[in-house]
C-alpha cells in the first residue's frame, strides 16, 4: 500500500474510533450503526478473488465513513493494476455524510475511483429499482450492514413483500437487495451476525439467498463478540463471500481468534457438508475449527440402523402406575437422575428408583429389556456439554422390559435394543467433543430434540461397531472416547 493510502486507512480508524466513543447509545442503535475496524475492513476486502476487468461497479450499501469502499479500492489495488472503479455508497444517517464524502474524495484523488454518495434508504432505492425493472448491476457489493428487526407493520417490511421477500430483519434485507443488484457471477462480502444459519425465522432468507448465490468461503472468529465490542454489540459474527451463480464447489471455511486477524486457519470443506440443498431447512452448517470428525462422518441415523425417540412415559400422567417397588410387576423406570459416569444406574447413585406397572395402559410405553443409549433432553447453560449420553444394559436387569421417562431421548432399533457393538460406539461418539460442537451450530438452545439429533450426521455402521467394540475394554471417560474417537475415524480419514 502506498503512503497516500496507508494514511488514509489510518484516518479511518481515527474517526471510527472517535465515531464509537463520541455517539451516543441510542443513535448508534437507532442507525444500527456500528463501524468496521480497518483491519477487519481489509480483510474483507482481500475475501474478493482478484478481478479480471477493467470495470468494477461496488455497491456498499449502509456505508458510514466509506471504510469498505476505501479497503476493497486500496486491497485491490495492490493485487490489480488499472481498474477504473465506479462506487455507490448509500447512507441514511446525515451526520456522517461529510466524513463518508470526504473519505471518498480522499479515495479517488490518489485512485482511478468515481464515487457517488447517496443519502437514501437503500431498501427503499433497491425496491423501487426492482420495480422499475431498471436495475442497476453491481459487480461487487461490500457492507457491514445495520442490525436491526423490521417490524411487521413497518413500511419497509410492506415494500419488501411488494418483493416478495419477507424478510425480518435490516441486515438480512440488505444481503438479500444487494444480491438482487449484483450482476450474475459477481461478488458479495458481508459481515452479519451468525443467527441467520439456522432457525424458521431466517428460512425465508435463506431459500432467497441459497436460490441466488453459492457460498464460496465463510469466515469465523474464534471468540465471540470481539470485532463490535467496543460498542457493546453482543452477537456472533461471521464474514461470508457469495458468489451470484450456481456452480456449487467446496467451500473454503476459515478461523481466525478475533479482528487482529493473525495466524487465519483454513480448511475446504464438501458444499453439502455446509448446506443441504435438498432439506427443507436449508440449515448453514458452519464446522468448528476442531471439528476435526467432520470430514469422515456422513451417515444418516437411519443408515446405522437406529431410530431416536422421546421417552414415552410422562410420569405426572401416569402417576398411579408409578411406584418405588422393586421389579415383579413392575419395571424400572429410567429418568435423567439415573444416568452417571455415562452409565444407566437404577437405583441412581442418589437412591432414585422409580419403577412403572406393567399392564394395558402402559404395556405401549415400553421397550425390550436390551442395549439403548439416552441422551438427556435438557441441560442448563452452565453446563460444558449440551449433550449427554448413557448407556443402559440389560445384563443390569432381570426383567423383560424396561421403560424410559420422557425427559430423556432414546436410540433404540425399531422399538427393540440396539447391536451391543453399536451402543458402545454411540455413546462414545455423542460424548465426543465434536458432537457436542457440530450441535451447538444449529441449536441455538440448550434443549435437545428429537429432530436435532435426526439432523446430525453419524459415522458408519462399520465405523460404529469398531468404536464400539474398543470402548468395551475400557472405562467411559471423555478422555477415552476422544482417545477411541481419533484413533478410529481419524485414522480412517487419513
Ligand atoms: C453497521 S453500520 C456500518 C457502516 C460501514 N459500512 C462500516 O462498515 O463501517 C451500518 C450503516 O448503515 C446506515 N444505515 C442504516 N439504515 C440504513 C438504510 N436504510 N439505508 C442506508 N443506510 C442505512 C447506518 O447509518 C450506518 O452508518
Amino acid at each position: 500500500m502506498n503512503q497516500d493510502n496507508a494514511t488514509l486507512i489510518e484516518a479511518l480508524e481515527t474517526q471510527r474510533t472517535h465515531h464509537s466513543h463520541n455517539t451516543s447509545v441510542s443513535h448508534k442503535s437507532d442507525y444500527g450503526q456500528y463501524f468496521t475496524p480497518s483491519a477487519v475492513a481489509l480483510f474483507m476486502a482481500s475475501m474478493f478473488p482478484a478481478v479480471y476487468e477493467t470495470d468494477v461497479k461496488l455497491l456498499d450499501p449502509g456505508a458510514g465513513i466509506g471504510s469498505l469502499s476505501c479497503a476493497f479500492v486500496l486491497n485491490m489495488n495492490q493485487r490489480v493494476q488499472g481498474v477504473n472503479y465506479e462506487i455507490d455508497c448509500y447512507e441514511t444517517d446525515h451526520h456522517v455524510l461529510a466524513k463518508l464524502t470526504k473519505n471518498l474524495y480522499e479515495l479517488s484523488s490518489i485512485n482511478r475511483v468515481k464515487y457517488t454518495v447517496l443519502f437514501e434508504d437503500f431498501i427503499e432505492a433497491a425496491v423501487d429499482s426492482l420495480l422499475q425493472f431498471n436495475k442497476p448491476l453491481y459487480t461487487h457489493v461490500i457492507m457491514n450492514p445495520p442490525y436491526k428487526k423490521i417490524h411487521s407493520s413497518s413500511n419497509c417490511r410492506k415494500q419488501l413483500r411488494s418483493v416478495d421477500l419477507e424478510i425480518v430483519n435490516l441486515y438480512s434485507a440488505f444481503v438479500s437487495m444487494s444480491l438482487e443488484l449484483l450482476k450474475k457471477d459477481g461478488y458479495l462480502v458481508a459481515i452479519i451476525p451468525r443467527s441467520f444459519c439456522n432457525g424458521t425465522y431466517y428460512l425465508p432468507f435463506r431459500k432467497h439467498v441459497l436460490s441466488n448465490a453459492v457460498i464460496r468461503r465463510i469466515h469465523l472468529f474464534e471468540s465471540r463478540n470481539s470485532i463490535f465490542k467496543n460498542d457493546s454489540v453482543l452477537q456472533e459474527n461471521i464474514i461470508i463471500l457469495l458468489q451470484k451463480n450456481d456452480l456449487v464447489k467446496q467451500v473454503e471455511v476459515s478461523y481466525s481468534k478475533d479482528q487482529v486477524l493473525e495466524s487465519i486457519k483454513t480448511i475446504q470443506v464438501e458444499y453439502s457438508r455446509i448446506v443441504d440443498l435438498t432439506s427443507w431447512e436449508l440449515i448453514i452448517n458452519i464446522p468448528q475449527e476442531n471439528g476435526s470428525t467432520n470430514s469422515v462422518v456422513t451417515s444418516d441415523y437411519r443408515q446405522i440402523g437406529c431410530m431416536v425417540s422421546t421417552g414415552p412415559v410422562v410420569d405426572f400422567r401416569n402417576t398411579e402406575f408409578i411406584s418405588s417397588e422393586v421389579p415383579g410387576k413392575e419395571i424400572p423406570l429410567i429418568y435423567p437422575q439415573n444416568i452417571c459416569s455415562f452409565m444407566v444406574h437404577w437405583p441412581s447413585p442418589t437412591g432414585l428408583q422409580k419403577s412403572i406397572e406393567i399392564n394395558t395402559n402402559t404395556q405401549k410405553m415400553m421397550y425390550k429389556n436390551g442395549y439403548y443409549v439416552i441422551v438427556r433432553r435438557f441441560s442448563s447453560k452452565e453446563e460444558k456439554r449440551r449433550i449427554v449420553a448413557a448407556l443402559y444394559k440389560p445384563e443390569d436387569n432381570s426383567t423383560e422390559y424396561i421403560a424410559f421417562e420422557n425427559h430423556l431421548n432414546v436410540f433404540h432399533n425399531n422399538g427393540q435394543g440396539l447391536e451391543p457393538d453399536v451402543a458402545y460406539g454411540l455413546v462414545a461418539y455423542l460424548n465426543s467433543e465434536g458432537f457436542d460442537e457440530e450441535f451447538r451450530v444449529f441449536s441455538g438452545h440448550t434443549q435437545v430434540n428429537v429432530s436435532d439429533l435426526k439432523r446430525m450426521k453419524y459415522p458408519t455402521l462399520e465405523q460404529l461397531k469398531k468404536l464400539g467394540r474398543t470402548l468395551q475394554s475400557e472405562n467411559f471417560s471423555y478422555k477415552v472416547f476422544e482417545d477411541i474417537i481419533t484413533e478410529v475415524l481419524n485414522h480412517e480419514s487419513r
